[in-house]
């Protein structure tokens, strides 16, 4: 891990819509960025079509996971809980911040049972690292346009290591969201469902994917 008074280090894993998102958002405040999908020739084409070669860098998923001190898995959920089985000898001690909502392929239910989440099941697969849940309930393209009506979208950040939640709620103070401590892990319960049912309704009433909200009324 790196010291307190030097940058941690960033790596996004996956070049699909959230991945290529999160590196939309966070390149304009951070450097040397690794950028990382399973075929590196698909992450040097997306760091050369995104025009931010100063900043990010690809790489593959196993120079990712040696350098970089914070993960952010863009990556499907059963897919995190492979990677990191796979990369466990080199992910002691580092953060990883895990967005994934366990949707089922129809998007009408979740696939995880009420007394657990995507958040805290990846946490127990790899309990040596440091999980910090964050973006489940920004859709992709609210990345794009984040100004709703009421303002920003609210952006969630859970974990049970307070440190690292810190750490990260850092370094996305930045980004065009408001940052709120969203509580533990355990919480995830909440946000993987209120993520689907904002799909849901947003779907209802023709928004869908324009899926964000903000939870705090006036300040006192
Ligand atoms: N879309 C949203 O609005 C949204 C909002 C909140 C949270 N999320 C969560 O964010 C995650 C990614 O969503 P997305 O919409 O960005 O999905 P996506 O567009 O399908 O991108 C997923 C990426 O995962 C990588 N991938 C595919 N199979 C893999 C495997 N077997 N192992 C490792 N990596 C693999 C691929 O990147 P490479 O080809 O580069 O390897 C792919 O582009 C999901 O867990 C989702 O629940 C999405």
């Amino acid at each position: 891990m790196s010291s307190p008074t030097t940058s941690p280090r960033l790596a996004v894993i996956g070049t699909g819509r959230m991945g290529t998102a999160l590196i939309g958002a966070l390149s304009p405040h951070h450097r040397h960025i690794l950028w990382a999908s399973r075929d590196e020739r698909r992450s040097a084409d997306a760091v050369r079509r995104i025009g931010l070669d100063d900043h990010v860098r690809p790489a593959d998923h196993e120079e990712a996971v040696k350098q970089a001190d914070i993960i952010f898995l863009a990556i499907w959920h059963q897919d995190e809980l492979d990677f990191v089985e796979r990369h466990r000898e080199h992910l002691a001690g580092k953060t990883l911040v895990q967005l994934a909502n366990p949707f089922t392929a129809d998007f009408t239910d979740l696939t995880t049972a009420y007394d657990t989440s995507a958040a805290e099941q990846l946490a127990e697969q790899i309990p040596e690292a440091r999980v910090v849940g964050a973006f489940k309930n920004i859709f992709w393209v609210v990345f794009d346009q984040p100004q709703f009506p009421e303002g920003v979208s609210d952006l969630l950040v859970t974990g049970d290591d307070e440190a690292a939640k810190a750490t990260v709620m850092r370094l996305l103070d930045p980004l065009p969201f408001r940052v709120l401590d969203g509580g533990t892990l355990r919480n995830n319960r909440v946000i993987e469902r209120m993520t689907l049912l904002s799909r849901e309704i947003a779907v209802r009433y023709d928004h869908y994917p324009r899926v964000a909200y903000r939870l705090l009324g006036q300040e006192h």
